[in-house]
């Protein structure tokens, strides 16, 4: 029966009672679960009702600012089959958003100032070669151009040509053939979604010649779309005047603007040229241009500038004038690129938000897999089932498998979900991709989880950390870094680096899924083009590194999880084992033995047993033996070092069980702690059937139990599964499984009423601590260690218990602390008294008492007026009695048993009791409690000498 746990439970084992832990675990959190999955769904549901709500409100908005549309087949109730939407079925408001395939042409215009602003002669221009004032009330002021140059008979003959078109008006009957003459506008270019303005007001036209014939308006029919406008062409002659230098034009032009200041007359003129160098073989003209109306407004992006045409203007009368006026340089049209239709208020919810909104639904999980972990770090579980034999490899892969399979359904039911309600965000993208993205991200994030975990060892820290992060990592993507993603100037490395972060990479691939699903959706093929190649890499690298360091970091800096290892515990195979084995141990032993030199006889016989153990060449049928333990905690603020214990040595052997004594804080729990792998010893070691605490922990905790000071255990699991998990670290399988558990709940007065079936969180104190010794002893471990077992138990329950642990006793060693001398001498075959950090005496309960004790206490309650004859019947019975206690009338006495006969005694009081009265009296042995103060007392007052 005792040999099934002999052997190492396998892997397999571990991770199947690790895994139906978890299971049970998660079925009891079922109602956590459910809400979890409902998120994804609600924010899924609720984002589309709320798309449903806004375009359905929208549409009423847009109706009118929105390319025109019109029903072209109704059927029998009126109500429209077929609408068709186009820019023939607009209006001239409503074109501008149509979209536009093929846009139409126009003739290149020429920015002309109006009437009211066009050069006169003024008081503060120096020339009188403008024109009068005059010609602002009748609107015939002229273009004017100012012309300087190198050569001034050149630029003029050059100056004479520009724009002599010399072409007959009659030829014009639609917009294109409109396009050999100069012509201009004063309208603003304004936004332009289709047309030149000019042609859509009803602003003039002007046609510019150096001379203007009388009676030469004409009207010109312009087709846009469906509309047809009669298009008035005004003649506008030009007025070309000669400069002596570009400054002076610079001047001219700068007095003449525009600048707010009512005072000043503006005096706009249409365009400036200096001909520089130009002669026959070199034409070099720089323009001045009115580029205002450009820059005036922030919505510029979209404006005109008239530019092109003077630039032809001038190139046709240099063309001119070298090859004769029958050349020319045409300059058809000028269009629009064709354009997509644009809708005012459109809103995408999910193009918009979704890599937010499902950055959370994604994110959420983070926090959940975080507080699990650390859950079970808080409560000391992870120690827990450490010490019953879970080693750290099935824990992490059962723990990852298992925060996997969470995560994946999770994300499953969001995508499956989104795509069954028909979220363009899912249903665009390739399902492989997603499928992909969504996996390496959900490893990574467990791995990232993992990491995080080694750093918190509170639950409620993590909870609000972890939504913190789930809500930063949102908000700060969605503001920030979407903006980054966008601004292609931002350059690529310092994306790449914040990929790092898994929020920004989840983020970005949400935000490119987003992106693409409002075009055709992402391909294989577009990872290339996208960021969602660069994610993928980052994001599978990172899991990689992550998942290392985590388990590195689990090792060696967690807290909370046992022992910490040394930060190069994988070198170990390299290094030297610790020089203290068994077979060269003498020499370090004997030095150390000089610092304890008031040892007490019994303690050091112990010392000697175990020096005496280690030097046989196997030594491991004990199962317990401790070595000169040490732990020492160095003094801090400037505080001495402090001893928790000075060097504990003892041998156990089997069905033994050894109690241990002693104050609060003398020791005993940080003995414990060390053998059981919690603490690393300061000095010394133990050996628990000859593999040594220090190097061969994980094995032996395949043959411990342990019941700890605090329970362990698992609020949310019942008595039974808990038994159930233990027993499968155990290595109990099937019936025998079975069986143990029964008789576990049996043995702790835990299986009556179905108790055992009821979860931890319902338990009274008692019964947990109850459940903690029975989980100790499940599986039959070689060694026991029990913190203070019986603390909290009623009378009734502690019986049973002792009955439990004594039949525990044959097949095992078993250490344990108690407060309780009751239960030191019921169960104890041997005990040690522990005062502060060393052990003060080591025997059998009896051995210690005769030790000690050795006296009788003799007590007598009489009236106060006969004191003094109960303390001369007790000198004449024992002259060295010692008198202990007194008060009214009751007294106490020790009499040393070698001077006193029990029958001596009986009889002396029966002859008092014809003197006088005696209200009651008694003798006793010393107790195991006399004992304990006594050698607690001495040893601090040694202590304090000292
Ligand atoms: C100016 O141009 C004319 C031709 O228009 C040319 O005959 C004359 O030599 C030029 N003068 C100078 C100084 O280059
Ligand atoms: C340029 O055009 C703007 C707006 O049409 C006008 O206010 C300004 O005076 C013009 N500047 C010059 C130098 O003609
Ligand atoms: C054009 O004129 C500018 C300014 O005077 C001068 O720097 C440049 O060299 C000239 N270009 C040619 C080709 O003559």
């Amino acid at each position: 029966m005792a040999n099934s746990s002999q052997e190492t439970s396998s892997f397999m084992t571990q991770a199947n009672a690790l895994f139906r832990k978890n299971l049970i675990f998660q079925k009891r959190n079922i109602k956590t679960n459910i809400r979890l999955v409902m998120f994804p769904i609600i924010v899924c549901s609720l984002t589309v009702i709320l798309q449903i709500f806004v375009t359905k409100n929208l549409k009423s908005i847009n109706k009118l600012e929105s390319c025109g549309c019109v029903c072209i087949n109704e059927n029998a109730d009126g109500n429209c089959e077929k609408t068709e939407c186009g820019i023939q079925h607009s209006t001239l408001e409503q074109m501008p958003y149509c979209s536009i395939p093929s846009p139409p042409r126009w003739p290149a215009l020429l920015q002309i100032p109006s009437p009211e602003f066009r050069a006169v002669r003024t008081n503060f221009t120096p020339f009188t070669d403008l024109p009068d004032e005059s010609c602002r009330n009748s609107g015939a002021c002229p273009a004017t151009l100012l012309l300087t140059g190198l050569n001034q008979s050149f630029g003029i003959s050059l100056a004479a040509n520009l724009f002599a078109s010399g072409l007959d008006r009659k030829s014009f009957d639609n917009l294109d053939s409109l396009s050999n003459l100069y012509l201009g506008s004063d309208t603003s270019t304004g936004t332009t979604g289709f047309l030149e303005p000019a042609f859509i007001g009803n602003s003039p036209i002007y046609n510019i010649q150096p001379q203007c014939a009388p009676n030469s308006t004409f009207f010109v029919p312009v087709q846009i779309a469906s509309v047809t406008i009669q298009q008035e062409v005004q003649c506008l002659g030009s007025l070309h005047l000669w400069r002596q230098s570009s400054s002076m034009i610079k001047d001219e032009i700068f007095k003449g603007y525009q600048d707010g200041n009512s005072e000043r007359k503006i005096n706009e003129i249409v365009a400036a040229f200096d001909f520089l160098n130009s002669d026959k073989n070199n034409f070099n003209v720089s323009i001045w241009y009115n580029s205002t109306v450009k820059n005036d407004d922030e919505d510029s992006d979209n404006k005109l500038v008239r530019v092109p045409r003077l630039v032809n203007a001038v190139s046709n009368a240099y063309l001119q004038l070298m090859k004769g006026t029958d050349v020319r340089m045409l300059f058809d049209f000028v269009k629009e690129m064709p354009k997509p239709a644009k809708s005012v208020f459109s809103v995408d919810i999910l193009s918009d938000l979704g890599a937010l909104l499902f950055t959370w639904v994604i994110l959420q999980l983070f926090p959940v897999i975080l507080e699990s972990l650390v859950y079970e770090k808080q409560q000391k579980l992870r120690i827990m089932m450490k010490m019953h034999g879970l080693g750290d490899g099935p824990y992490w892969i059962i723990s990852y498998a298992y925060f996997f399979f969470m995560s994946f359904t999770y994300v499953l039911c969001l995508v499956v979900f989104g795509s069954a309600i028909g979220l363009k965000f899912f249903r665009m993208n390739d399902f492989s991709v997603q499928f992909v993205f969504y996996f390496v991200y959900i490893n990574l994030q467990i791995a990232f989880a993992f990491l995080m975990a080694t750093s918190f060892s509170n639950v409620k820290t993590v909870t609000v950390m972890g939504h913190m992060y789930v809500l930063g990592s949102g908000i700060i993507g969605a503001a920030l870094f979407q903006k980054l993603v966008q601004d292609h100037s931002f350059p690529r490395l310092g994306l790449v680096l914040l990929e790092i972060f898994p929020c920004f990479s989840l983020y970005r691939g949400l935000y490119e899924f987003g992106y693409s699903s409002t075009t055709d959706g992402m391909l294989w093929k577009d990872l290339r083009r996208n960021g969602m190649g660069e994610v993928l890499i980052i994001m599978v690298v990172e899991w990689f590194i992550v998942l290392l360091i985590a388990y590195y970091f689990d090792q060696v800096v967690s807290i909370g999880s046992g022992v910490r290892k040394h930060p190069l515990f994988f070198l170990t195979n390299f290094q030297k084992k610790p020089s203290l084995t068994s077979s060269q141990p003498s020499l370090h032993r004997r030095g150390s033995r000089v610092s304890v030199p008031m040892e007490k006889p019994d303690v050091s016989l112990e010392r000697e047993k175990v020096e005496q153990l280690l030097l046989e060449p196997d030594f491991s049928y004990y199962p317990i033996i401790c070595d000169n333990l040490k732990k020492m905690y160095p003094g801090k603020d400037g505080n001495p070092d402090k001893f928790a214990v000075r060097g504990l040595s003892l041998a156990l052997s089997r069905g033994e069980c050894f109690g241990m004594l002693g104050p609060n804080g003398a020791g005993k729990t940080s003995s414990i702690n060390m053998m059981i792998g919690l603490m690393t010893p300061t000095s010394g070691t133990a050996f628990v059937h000859g593999l040594d605490i220090r190097t061969d922990m994980e094995k032996i905790y395949t043959n411990m139990g342990v019941c700890p000071q605090h329970d362990l255990l698992w609020e949310t699991l019942t008595g039974r599964e808990h038994l159930l998990f233990y027993g499968r670290l155990k290595n109990l399988q099937g019936t025998a499984l079975a069986q143990a558990v029964e008789e576990s709940l049996k043995g702790v007065n835990l299986f009556n009423g179905g108790v055992g079936d009821k979860q931890v969180g319902k338990y009274s104190g008692g019964m947990k601590r109850r459940l903690s010794v029975a989980i100790s002893l499940i599986g039959y471990p070689k060694v026991v260690y029990m913190d203070e077992p019986s603390t909290g138990l009623d009378p009734a329950s502690r019986y049973l218990l002792w009955d439990v642990v004594k039949r525990a006793k044959q097949n095992s060693a078993i250490i344990l602390t108690t407060h309780s001398m009751e239960e030191a001498e019921v169960l104890c075959d041997r005990l040690g008294i522990y005062v502060d950090g060393s052990l003060q005496c080591i025997g059998h309960p009896t051995e210690l008492k005769a030790r000690y004790g050795g006296s009788y206490v003799f007590t007598m309650t009489t009236s106060l007026s006969q004191e003094k004859e109960v303390e001369n019947l007790v000198r004449q019975l024992s002259p060295s009695a010692n008198k202990i206690y007194h008060i009214s009338g009751t007294q106490k006495f020790e009499l040393p048993k070698n001077e006193v006969r029990i029958a001596d005694v009986l009889q002396a009081v029966e002859i008092a009791k014809t003197r006088f009265t005696i209200y009651a009296w008694g003798l006793a042995d010393t107790t195991l409690e006399d004992v304990f103060i006594k050698v607690a007392e001495g040893a601090q007052a040694y202590n304090v000498l000292s």
